[in-house]
């Protein structure tokens, strides 16, 4: 097999088969396969897409790339959950003492933050102590003791995807349904678990720009997950600006915490407990959603919900103190206001920028191996369909660099407004 005969083969719209499938991702992943020739192929897959068989292939094809978690040794249907990855998105640390306050057993596994969007990892590891890298065994005895526990990515989990989704990246490849379905799909797998909710973003801060787009991603990791045996549901959700007020690692984990305490951001708490109530469905610990989804609410109501959350952070190593004293969490220095220019109803807001605004603030990684700063982000001060004066601050910047004028300058031009109130915006699509 020749890699350039299935590029050519790809590039007029034929399918590949299952053999030509493990014949790349083996090669690419050994090496053997150049970036310059899986540069070509994924150009040629993002224009004439793939089949449900090729989307299935190419996601066992990652899956047997690297190693599987064996999770036969917790007891229960695990259920998993992941995000296509947004702006402002903490759902995760919502959900995890939601779900196993429910005796629904969560064995995440979570990753870092990529370019514009965050990472529960990062997140999480604001958190004097958090150990996000519990030992093997650690990790399973407490999801049985506690129903809960959070492991960074390992190194060799479908190593095929994460060379590739570093190409898809600098080759303008990465919003293709096909290739992510696969890559969602291959890391759900791979990590063991045996039913999975999906949180499809849709708008500015998405892969997904529209509904139609979100509806095809979604049905086709519906469509692999059903194939592989897994149950699988997936739910659209707004991400046409950040979720919640907060943008960064400390300042989301200080949300998250108002949310469980019943004192959350409205999309926020909605989006959570939507994706939590799927969960503990399918996991079979309510007969179905709307039971479940006030269940949850009592949960939260009561304080069952932070104080899950509080061993949560014990059984991690963390320190769980920050939990009645938010103002331990890490502070930035300066506080930079955005103000309108003009006065109107805010229209859109682009969540992309604001990603790439908290990024530079050192919220975010430009490279790899770049550090982040836990206390930088921002504030959304006004949201969607919020009236404004001119002067009026729209956004606080939360930084510990000299220089934040780009920043400023982002956050400024993500902002419209219109003379008319617009829609209200749909939290769950
Ligand atoms: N999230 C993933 O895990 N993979 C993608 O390709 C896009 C979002």
């Amino acid at each position: 097999m020749r890699m350039v005969d299935l590029i050519q083969k790809k590039k007029q719209g034929g399918k590949l088969t299952r053999d030509e499938i493990n014949f790349i991702i083996s090669g690419y992943t050994s090496g053997e396969v150049p970036d310059y020739q899986m540069s070509a192929l994924l150009m040629a897959i993002y224009f004439k897409g793939m089949d449900k068989e090729e989307i299935a292939n190419l996601t066992l094809a990652y899956v047997d790339s690297g190693d599987k978690l064996d999770l036969t040794a917790i007891k229960g249907i695990k259920v998993d959950k992941h995000s296509t990855g947004g702006v402002g998105d903490k759902v995760s640390l919502v959900i995890i003492p939601l779900v196993a306050a429910a005796g629904i057993p969560v064995a995440k596994m979570s990753g870092r933050g990529l370019g514009h969007t965050g990472g529960t990892i990062d997140k999480l590891e604001a958190i004097a102590g958090f150990n996000t890298n519990l030992p093997g065994d650690k990790f399973i005895s407490n999801v049985n003791a506690y129903k809960m526990a959070i492991a960074g990515q390992s190194a060799n989990l479908t190593p095929a995807d994460k060379k590739i989704y570093a190409l898809r990246d600098v080759t303008a490849t990465v919003d293709s349904i096909p290739l992510i379905a696969s890559s969602v799909m291959s890391k759900k797998i791979a990590s063991g678990a045996d039913a999975i909710v999906l949180d499809v973003k849709v708008g500015s801060g998405a892969f997904m720009k529209s509904i139609d787009e979100a509806k095809e991603l979604a049905l086709t990791m519906v469509e692999i997950g059903k194939s592989l045996n897994r149950k699988t549901i997936a739910v659209i959700t707004d991400m046409s600006q950040p979720l919640g007020n907060e943008v960064g690692n400390a300042s989301e984990v200080k949300e998250a915490i108002e949310a469980l305490a019943g004192k959350g951001a409205k999309d926020l708490t909605a989006v959570a407990l939507t994706i939590a109530a799927h969960m503990t469905v399918l996991g079979g610990a309510f007969p179905d959603f709307e039971h479940a989804y006030n269940e949850l609410e009592r949960y939260i109501m009561s304080g069952k919900a932070i104080e899950k959350f509080k061993q949560f952070v014990e059984i991690q190593g963390g320190n769980p103190g920050f939990i009645d004293n938010p103002a331990s969490l890490p502070k930035a220095k300066k506080h930079i206001e955005v103000k309108a220019l003009k006065s109107g109803y805010v229209a859109a807001i682009n969540a992309e920028a604001i990603g790439v605004a908290a990024m530079l603030l050192g919220a975010g990684r430009k490279k790899k191996d770049d550090r982040i700063d836990y206390s930088a982000g921002l504030t959304m001060v006004k949201k969607i369909g919020e009236y404004v004066r001119a002067g009026d601050t729209i956004c606080i910047l939360h930084s510990n660099l000299d220089e934040h004028e780009e920043a400023e300058a982002m956050v400024m031009n993500a902002y419209s407004f219109s003379d008319s109130q617009p829609s209200p915006i749909h939290f769950v699509y």
